[in-house]
């Protein structure tokens, strides 16, 4: 047992009940940010003058392009950076600066940047056949088989373009397989940026309020559930069967948004029990944890065994084309498209020209084998367990309010509590402010990135951090040596 853990990221599960009691407190402090003066010297003097170059290509493409990037999670403050290098651990913007990567593409890097192993077979593929035919190709059926392999649930696999795209396919299949209409999710869960699933984004109980552009008739069959209540979901799940029943669970399996929001270790076994007592199908999205928290993603880290799981980012090693949808053979029969195709059931509508192309299935399955062969996952974990120990520390010696935290290689270093608030519908005059606290939070989580970035280190939305096997324990004392320089010059914002 000790050694199968081994395989896994998470080396000891967090007291979820003591993270959140730690949030909940952040929450009601005032604020303590990266002081404006020391905020004004990096603009000034590091993104004033050590990225000129950045700041004159932003400032045509703002001309031509929304917001000047295409990426919801770029920096913004001051202006985005242009980078046009990435190897290993780290990344370099056009000024030639160099950073610590802990972004990672939004999570598929799950090996370090760029590996030479998996570079080498995308070209050799480019070579030979180019990036896509349309056509069904050897390592189609080679990376749904080393997926197939590594998670005991998933007896099949079909590859799509996109996570969203996944969890759209995985809508149509569960209502054509329980012929239910009402899907549940956890409140503030992401699971891409569809209509239906738009619904309590970031804020658990903040409902259809952000997703502008979205009618509200969108959501006639989705709820969300509070995160980590089994209480709540069984409540959602007994409205719903008077109702005709529900078609499925959606599940971030660590915790909305990538554990921000920690979860008891037993909860989703819990709600894997509800939706096995209520015929709903259980849906794991493992498009962050999948081959991050372990092999057998972090179903296997739970012991749990969904209907359908939900794929994306490393499954195409950082290459264009990340989506697929895996599950068991009865669920997976209403995405046959080939042979089969014309069976007896209905079959679900589901696309995408450049899905499974060529050069994101072999990127998939090479990044895969190398991510088992090199054991990546553990190490990446454990390199996360000590940067998260050493910035906690780092807390301690300034007295800092902040929480930090990891599930394995996903760390959480939340400064602000800018995404721990929820919304209480039995008390709606509170949601305007909440909607102000938030957006104020948000802004000094801003700024707290912009330091990291000033000090070399790329964070994701300046709150979370990834780890990859490409980090080792040589690098450990000159990122703290930042955090700490950053740290000193927190104060609380008046
Ligand atoms: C948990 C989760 N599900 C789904 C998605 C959507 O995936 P994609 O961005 O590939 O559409 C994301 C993206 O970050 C995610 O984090």
């Amino acid at each position: 047992m000790e050694q199968q853990k081994q395989q896994f990221a998470i080396s000891k599960y967090l007291d979820a009940g003591e993270v959140t009691r730690q949030l909940d407190e952040l929450i009601k402090l005032p604020i303590y940010s990266i002081k404006p003066s020391a905020l004004k010297e990096y603009e000034d003097e590091y993104f004033g003058k050590k990225c000129t170059k950045s700041k004159a290509m932003i400032d045509e493409a703002i001309d031509i392009i929304p917001g000047g990037v295409q990426h919801n999670l770029a920096f913004n403050h001051p202006f985005p950076l242009a980078f046009n290098k990435a190897e290993g651990a780290y990344l370099y913007d056009v000024d030639g600066n160099k950073y610590y990567d802990f972004l990672q593409a939004g999570g598929p890097i799950v090996l370090g940047s760029n590996p030479k192993v998996v570079r080498e077979k995308v070209i050799e593929l480019l070579e030979i056949c180019g990036p896509s035919t349309g056509l069904f190709h050897e390592y189609e059926y080679k990376l749904a088989k080393k997926i197939c392999d590594s998670m005991e649930s998933v007896e099949m696999f079909r590859m799509m373009g996109s996570g969203t795209e996944a969890c759209m396919g995985a809508i149509r299949v569960a209502r054509l397989a329980t012929k239910n209409k009402r899907i549940l999710k956890m409140g503030g869960a992401y699971h891409g940026w569809s209509d239906q699933l738009a619904y309590g984004i970031r804020i658990p109980g903040s409902k259809w309020t952000q997703a502008s552009g979205v009618p509200k008739k969108m959501f006639k069959y989705t709820d969300e559930f509070f995160p980590n209540d089994l209480n709540d979901l069984e409540k959602k799940l007994k409205r719903n069967s008077m109702k005709g029943g529900t078609a499925a669970v959606f599940l971030e399996t660590i915790g909305p948004e990538s554990g921000t929001r920690p979860v008891d270790y037993n909860f989703p076994k819990g709600v894997q029990e509800l939706c096995r007592k209520y015929g709903a199908l259980l849906i794991c999205d493992e498009v962050v944890s999948g081959f991050r928290i372990g092999m057998s993603g972090a179903q296997g880290y739970f012991g749990i065994s969904p209907d359908l799981t939900i794929f994306g980012k490393v499954i195409a090693g950082g290459y264009p084309g990340a989506g697929g949808l895996g599950g068991k053979r009865e669920y997976m029969k209403y995405l046959s498209s080939g042979i089969g195709g014309e069976a007896k059931h209905p079959k679900a509508l589901v696309g995408g020209t450049m899905a499974a192309a060529p050069i994101s299935c072999v990127a998939g399955y090479y990044t895969i084998c190398e991510i088992e062969k090199s054991g990546a996952i553990p190490r990446a974990g454990q390199f996360a367990d000590k940067l998260i120990d050493g910035v906690n520390k780092l807390i301690d010696k300034y007295s800092l309010p902040f929480v930090a935290f990891n599930q394995g290689s996903i760390c959480h270093l939340d400064t602000t509590g800018a995404m721990h608030f929820a919304i209480n519908w039995s008390k709606p005059w509170g949601i305007p402010e909440v909607l102000k606290q938030t957006s104020a939070r948000k802004q000094e989580m801003e700024h707290m990135g912009a330091a990291y970035m000033a000090e070399g280190i790329v964070t994701l939305a300046g709150s979370r951090l990834y780890t990859s096997g490409a980090y080792d324990d040589s690098m450990l004392d000159d990122i703290l040596g930042r955090f700490d320089k950053i740290f000193a010059n927190v104060e609380e914002i008046k």
